[in-house]
């Protein structure tokens, strides 16, 4: 793999990279598998996560009715918090030890399937709930034995939850995003029926659209795996480990398939090709970030959706502020890859031309600006706020999302360039306002 400059060994760097996946199952109406894969895993009792919202639809029932054919328990569990916090961590936790389940399904977006690895992970390997964190936050323990079987049900076209390692939640202490990242997280199986999305609002399929989309053009201009430093020993290789030539292939496809399809999904509920492709990029991207790594535009997220204050999006939960995570993740990443863009420029290039733009006459220097004008015009044409200035933050704010965000290494360390104080500050400001 070395043929490829992009790969160049260097002394003292890694050499390989490890390729991790769920078992997949994806296509129409796969929902009704649910009961069988449970069988097949053991599962004769099951702690069913499911999104509210979700609970009076038909997919519910589906999961529900394929359960009980092949004679499983199955016990609901639905308090589910939208971008959870270590509360609503701690409750499900405590619900999952009452269950006593021999395994999880999750069926839901992001929240719910992370919701049900936290439970998964401290019913089965008991812990102190900050030990598992990701340091600095938390004490970043290594999980040392299995969990339950998880099939993991996404509704959503976004997060990549279902086929990664990583819990995602709200430290409400510190009002900071952080998580657990561990390979024993990830679901055993995943079952992405496209159907779930045929219900979903334009406003929904737009920011989980643009998630996926960054965690394409993040994973595929990452650090590249051989330029992290070896690993003491061969277990020690971190799951976020850099741009391989794996991850690349799925970010290819997802990036080519968004720009086809993400305005048309977004635009019309009935476009079920749009739909299923966006969902299909979704799957890809999050098999190759969950190889690879995300990094700055969502480590500033983390910041950026934990310091609101004022800001509540259409077709979310209106109860609290929030900014849905692929809006807080995009807004800043055309600040972002303009920054990074000359350590590939080629990459970047490559990136915007596969999201619809007419790259042909660009230089090596017009790689920043061509991948950031063609990621405003998408989101101009998705209806997503213009920057930070359109979630309700100011220049005042820099410096406290500067501080959200700094803590942030495991994400700021895959990326290409230094994510110093100053350089973030400096991103944040240019994420401000773009048009
Ligand atoms: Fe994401």
């Amino acid at each position: 793999m070395g043929c490829c400059h992009v790969y160049e060994f260097a002394e003292g760097c890694e050499s390989a990279f490890t390729v991790d996946a769920s078992r997949i199952t994806f296509g129409h109406g796969c929902l009704r598998e649910a009961g069988a894969r449970a069988g097949q895993l053991g599962m004769r009792r099951v702690a069913f996560f499911a999104d509210p919202h979700i609970v009076d639809t038909p997919l519910f029932q589906t999961v529900t009715d394929a359960l009980h054919a092949e004679k499983i328990d199955v016990v609901p569990y639905t308090d589910i918090h939208v971008e959870p916090t270590d509360a609503s961590f701690k409750a499900a936790i405590a619900a999952a030890r009452d269950i006593h389940p021999d395994g999880f399904i999750s069926l839901g977006g992001g929240s719910t399937i992370d919701t049900c690895k936290a439970a998964n992970l401290y019913t089965a390997q008991p812990a102190e709930f900050l030990d598992y964190v990701n340091a600095p936050i938390g004490g970043g323990r290594k999980v040392a034995g299995a969990l339950k079987p998880h099939i993991a049900c996404p509704t959503t076209s976004g997060t990549g939850s279902e086929v990664t390692g990583v819990a995602v939640f709200d430290l409400l202490s510190l009002k900071a995003k952080t998580g657990i990242a561990s390979p024993r997280l990830r679901p055993s199986e995943a079952l992405i029926d496209p159907d779930c999305t045929r219900s979903l609002p334009s406003q929904v399929v737009a920011c989980s659209g643009l998630d996926v989309l960054s965690h394409a053009l993040e994973s595929y201009t990452a650090r590249p795996y051989t330029r992290r430093p070896a690993p003491a020993t061969a277990l020690d290789r971190p799951g976020y480990q850099g741009a391989n030539p794996w991850s690349d292939l799925g970010c290819r496809e997802a990036l080519r398939l968004l720009g086809a399809y993400l305005q048309r999904a977004v635009d019309d509920a009935t476009d079920t090709e749009a739909r299923e492709q966006v969902m299909w990029a979704a799957t890809l991207a999050g098999i190759a970030f969950g190889n690879s790594g995300v990094h700055a535009p969502h480590g500033m997220a983390y910041a950026v959706a934990g310091l609101v204050r004022d800001f509540h999006p259409a077709s979310y939960p209106q109860a609290e502020p929030m900014v849905p995570h692929g809006m807080s993740v995009i807004v800043n990443a055309p600040s972002v890859f303009r920054y990074t863009a000359e350590t590939s420029p080629q990459r970047h290039l490559d990136a915007a031309g596969w999201l619809g733009a007419d790259v042909r006459d660009a230089a090596a220097d017009d790689a920043g600006e061509a991948l950031a004008q063609q990621l405003i015009r998408i989101m101009r044409g998705v209806r997503i706020p213009n920057g930070l200035s359109g979630v309700g933050y100011g220049t005042a704010d820099v410096d406290a999302l500067t501080a959200g965000a700094y803590p942030q290494q495991r994400l700021l360390q895959n990326a290409p360039r230094e994510m110093s104080k100053p350089v973030l500050a400096e991103l944040f400001r240019g994420a401000l306002r773009y048009w």
